[in-house]
């Protein structure tokens, strides 16, 4: 890497903050109606008139937003994504990565002490009612393009029993039921999450065919026999003996012929990339106290140990990819 590659590396987060401070001002929410200039964009943000006006400007040169003689406007993007109301609001996710900013901020101190100082430390969630609806509605928007696609890629048209364990809002549920026909998919998930994911997925395609269980998946019984078990983004929080112990119950609940799936930010072998998933790795260090990326390796190791011996690997071109173990 060139130093100047380095310089902009390390510069990195100016871009993202801006971006993440003027959503959380309601910038895009204030040019829903059409453009502003700066003095009317101050006046509805309640922001001071000149910051916001080089915020606008900043966030104009990488074209999220546009300007002309009326003054600001948004982009065909960012009317689609950042404006609250819209259909295709995605800003949920972007208030999630928002919300880990003082994480990162403590990242030397997790560096010296080994293990986040982190706000959750009681409780894998966000504490308050509109941060947990963020983070859950947050992975809605994540995988709301990816979980049909997922689907299609799955061996489950024959699957019966599905556990989608720490389902989050409920799209690979509904996914997997269009492509399992005659199953039923039970979303496993904290008490405070399935009363989200419930009102997420109440009336939509399929939803008589999911069963809600509200529990803790590290001391909670995980019901069963499943012939398919969907763990998706919930590993990599957990430390690496969690990890192992968990992979073994899942496997106790299979039926003979049934199949695990691990979907993750998986790492190389040598955990030295893909880029996306080894600083997922050092997120999770900021953000858990024990979690991390792992690697495919590490984890086909705890399926054998759990008896699953066959595996396999998918990449289906997005950054997580999927592990699938079988007796
Ligand atoms: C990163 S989200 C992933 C959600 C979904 N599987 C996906 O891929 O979009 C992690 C999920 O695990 C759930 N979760 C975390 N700790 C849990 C626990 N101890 N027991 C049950 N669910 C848990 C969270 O509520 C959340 O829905």
């Amino acid at each position: 890497m060139t130093f100047e590659e380095m310089r902009k590396l390390a510069s990195g987060y100016q871009p993202a903050k801006t971006f993440l401070a003027a959503l959380r001002v309601g910038l895009f929410d204030a040019l829903a109606d059409g453009p502003k200039d700066s003095s009317a964009l101050g006046r509805l943000t309640l922001c001071d008139a000149r910051a916001i006006g080089i915020v606008a400007d900043a966030l104009t040169s990488v074209g999220i937003l546009h300007k002309g003689e009326e003054g600001y406007s948004l982009s065909v993007e960012s009317e689609r994504y950042l404006v609250k109301g819209s259909k295709e609001y995605r800003g949920a996710v972007l208030e999630h990565i928002h919300a880990s900013w003082e994480d990162w901020s403590d990242l030397e101190e997790t560096l010296r002490t080994g293990s986040a100082r982190c706000r959750r430390k009681s409780e894998s969630l966000p504490k308050t009612d509109e941060a947990l609806k963020n983070f859950i509605m947050g992975m809605e928007n994540v995988t709301r393009d990816t979980a049909p696609k997922v689907a299609g890629r799955l061996p489950l048209a024959d699957r019966e029993r599905i556990l989608d364990l720490g389902g989050g809002p409920g799209n690979y549920a509904l996914a997997f039921l269009a492509e399992a026909p005659q199953a039923k998919v039970y979303h496993f998930d904290l008490p405070r999450v399935t009363p989200i994911a419930r009102s997420f997925i109440e009336g939509k395609e399929g939803s008589e065919r999911v069963e809600f269980i509200s529990g803790d998946f590290l001391k909670d019984p995980l019901g069963g026999p499943y012939d398919f078990i969907w763990t998706s983004q919930i590993l990599h929080m957990l430390p690496e003996a969690e990890v192992e112990r968990m992979v073994v119950d899942l496997a106790k609940t299979l039926t003979q012929d049934g199949i695990f799936c691990v979907h993750e930010h998986f790492l190389d072998d040598a955990k030295d990339g893909p880029v996306p998933a080894a600083f997922f790795g050092v997120h999770m260090l900021a953000a858990t106290p024990g979690g991390r990326a792992y690697s495919f390796a590490e984890l086909e190791e705890m399926m054998r140990g759990a008896g699953l011996y066959k595996t396999e690997r998918i990449d289906y071109g997005a950054k997580p990819r999927l592990l699938l173990g079988r007796r």
